[in-house]
């Protein structure tokens, strides 16, 4: 079925330029951007977003990371865009992506991974309310 998931393109790759490179991505394989925005997270957004990670021992850093630069956010649409989208960005570690995977092409590293997307429609829901308003959506 038809649904939409959560983007993020993250620091590193706004930093080398790359928004446009992750797009191409999306769009040659049957993903919509829906809704786009470039913002630069603050420490408290960062750590609400990323709330269910805060006993990690990578969190200080993780949102040290994702609060240096700008990202953009995204939502994304198409025939099972969750899963699709997680295809498309490959494991979290670029050490263990796949050829031709967006973090394989062009992640730094587990942190610097270039790319976040939702795990499940259902926090790709909550994800896309806490950074759009319906009237930001336009499918
Ligand atoms: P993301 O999909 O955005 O969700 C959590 C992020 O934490 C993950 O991508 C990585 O960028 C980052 N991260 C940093 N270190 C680790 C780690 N050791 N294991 C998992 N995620 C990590």
């Amino acid at each position: 079925a038809t649904e939409r998931t959560f983007s993020i393109i993250k620091p590193d790759a706004t930093r080398r330029n790359l928004t446009g490179a992750v797009n191409a991505v999306f769009e040659k394989n049957g993903l919509r951007v829906v809704a786009q925005k470039r913002l630069r997270m603050t420490q408290e957004m960062a750590e609400t977003f990323y709330g269910v990670h805060r006993e990690r021992p990578f969190f200080k850093d993780l949102v040290s990371f994702m609060t240096s630069g700008p990202v953009v956010v995204q939502v994304l649409e198409g025939e099972n865009a969750v899963a699709k989208n997680r295809d498309l960005m490959g494991a979290t570690n670029p050490a263990n992506a796949a050829e031709g995977t967006i973090r394989k092409m062009f992640a730094e590293s587990i942190e610097a991974n270039s790319v976040h997307g939702s795990d499940s429609a259902e926090n790709a829901a909550i994800e896309i309310a806490y950074f759009f308003a319906g009237y930001e959506i336009a499918p």
